[in-house]
């Protein structure tokens, strides 16, 4: 299988995130054809068409990470049945300006964890209406909603129970499986 670079985006700013955990731990039970990165955007200023011609470099430097890796990947957490603010805020910068959405074609994958029982199952659905919109090729199954049990993975991403990091390890396995059937079917610029 060929190897492929995976572009990461963490949901939350929050120190102690719990979707930061997951994400290291996605990290840690990757095949070894994946290689993922996080893409940060806490530094964005709030968007708005008025930097259309002329990003900021903060925003040049989201897209251009966006264009250096094959695929993304959302881990977020759910807020208010929706997706955090800071991330709908970064979505935007990337999507712009018109003609230049830096989702066109580009293979994606959404995750979350929290720690109410349908595990950011609305949000990942809101999420999924915006990548689809993005025009981003998106991963429809295996769909990961997680509910977060204290000690379930460690601050460095360490999974303590087995069966979850085989579930872990097969989602992330089919994301790689995913990404190279879109990228089999036609390569991003043909
Ligand atoms: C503004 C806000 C809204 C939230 N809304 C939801 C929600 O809709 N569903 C949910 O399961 N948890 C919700 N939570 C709780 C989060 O799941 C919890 O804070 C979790 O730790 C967030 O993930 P993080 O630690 O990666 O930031 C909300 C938390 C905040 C701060």
């Amino acid at each position: 299988m060929a190897t492929y670079n995976v572009g990461y985006f963490v949901g939350s700013l929050a120190k102690a995130s719990i979707n930061r955990k997951l994400a290291l731990a996605l990290v840690r039970l990757a095949p070894k054809e994946l290689q993922l990165k996080e893409i940060p955007f806490a530094d964005l200023p709030l968007y708005s068409y008025d930097y259309d011609a002329n990003f900021p470099p903060v925003a040049r430097a989201l897209k251009d990470a966006i264009a250096g890796v094959d695929a993304v990947l959302f881990v977020t957490p759910e807020y208010n049945r929706s997706i955090p603010g800071a991330l709908k805020n970064a979505i935007d910068w990337a999507s712009r300006p018109y003609g230049q959405n830096s989702f066109t074609r580009k293979p994606s994958g959404v995750i979350g964890t929290s720690p109410g029982k349908i595990g950011t199952a609305v949000g990942q659905q809101h999420l999924r209406s915006i990548l689809a919109f993005c025009n981003s090729p998106l991963m429809n199954s295996i769909e990961a909603y997680i509910q977060f049990t204290p000690g379930l993975i460690t601050d460095d991403g360490e999974v303590t129970d087995e069966s979850f990091a085989e579930f872990l390890r097969n989602y992330i396995t089919e994301f790689h499986g995913f990404i190279t059937r879109v990228y089999t079917a036609l390569p991003r610029n043909a």
